[in-house]
């Protein structure tokens, strides 16, 4: 039997009939209105051309696209060992740069729930809590913010106690399955919390196809990435390791 590749476009047309369908609902989400100040600051690189850096996250986007499109999978987790690797500065850095491929849609999901830092990162405020979210308790547009038309951000007001409970519980499974069907992404990225501060990563992996672990140079060490790559390979596809901070990078290659 003939495998063809297929490209989104084709996809979408002829596999997901419901995207049409959820036009509507993308219609529907409040455009995010980032602090351009904050968003530099912060170093996210890839909503501008200004930045030469944002073509690390191009070819990290092109290399996650196809692998996704190859292995028919969508939901990608972002984790870290530890606290402050970069996890979602990867995680927006990434998602803008998937949304400047415009046939491409993404969805971005804050749910490093101990400690939400996508709103924050972005210079905006979060509309509602992801726990009300998680809990069937609110509505997609209620929730994601919607940058061009293709990149729908669920950012998170409020911390939560009982995260891995959560995160493994039958209704998050369910909202979640639901959102992907009512919205028809290509592309989902998680930005979780750090593997070895809790439970919240092991709890939530069974719902996700693969994962990208974030190691910070000078910070991580190779056993926690021992540790972590280890777990990670026994539940899920790990898609690779992004090493972040590195302060010495070659230029020889002159773009
Ligand atoms: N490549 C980098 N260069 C410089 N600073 C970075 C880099 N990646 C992340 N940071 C900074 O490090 C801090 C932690 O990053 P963050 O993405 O919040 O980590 P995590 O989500 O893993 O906890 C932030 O202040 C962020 O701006
Ligand atoms: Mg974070």
């Amino acid at each position: 039997m003939e495998h063809r590749k297929v490209s989104l476009q084709e996809r979408s047309a002829s596999e997901r009939p419901g995207r049409a369908g959820s036009e509507a609902l993308w219609g529907k989400l409040a455009p995010l209105r980032t602090d351009p100040r904050v968003i530099t600051a912060n170093r996210i690189v890839t909503t501008s051309r200004l930045n030469p850096a944002h073509t690390v996250f191009d070819m990290m986007r092109t290399k996650l696209l196809q692998q996704l499109q190859q292995n028919n999978w969508t939901t990608v987790a972002i984790t870290s060992p530890t606290p402050g690797c970069g996890k979602t500065f990867v995680a927006l850095n990434l998602a803008f740069s998937l949304a400047n491929q415009r046939e491409c849609r993404t969805v971005l999901v804050d749910l490093d729930l101990k400690r939400p830092q996508v709103a924050k990162m972005l210079g905006v405020g979060a509309p509602t809590t992801i726990e009300n979210f998680l809990k069937g308790e609110g509505e997609i547009a209620d929730v994601f913010l919607r940058h061009n038309d293709n990149l729908a951000i669920g950012a998170n007001s409020q911390a939560v106690s009982f995260s891995a409970e959560l995160l493994q519980s039958r209704e998050t499974v369910k909202v979640l399955q639901e959102m992907r069907q009512r919205m028809c992404p290509d592309v989902v990225l998680f930005d979780m919390p750090p593997m070895l501060s809790n439970d919240d990563v092991m709890a939530f992996l069974p719902n996700v196809d693969c994962v990208i672990l974030v190691a910070a140079a000078e910070q991580s060490t190779l056993g926690e990435l021992d540790i972590c790559e280890h777990e990670l390979s026994e539940r899920t596809n790990v898609l690779g390791v992004v090493l972040n901070k590195c302060r010495f990078a070659p230029e020889k290659y002159g773009y």
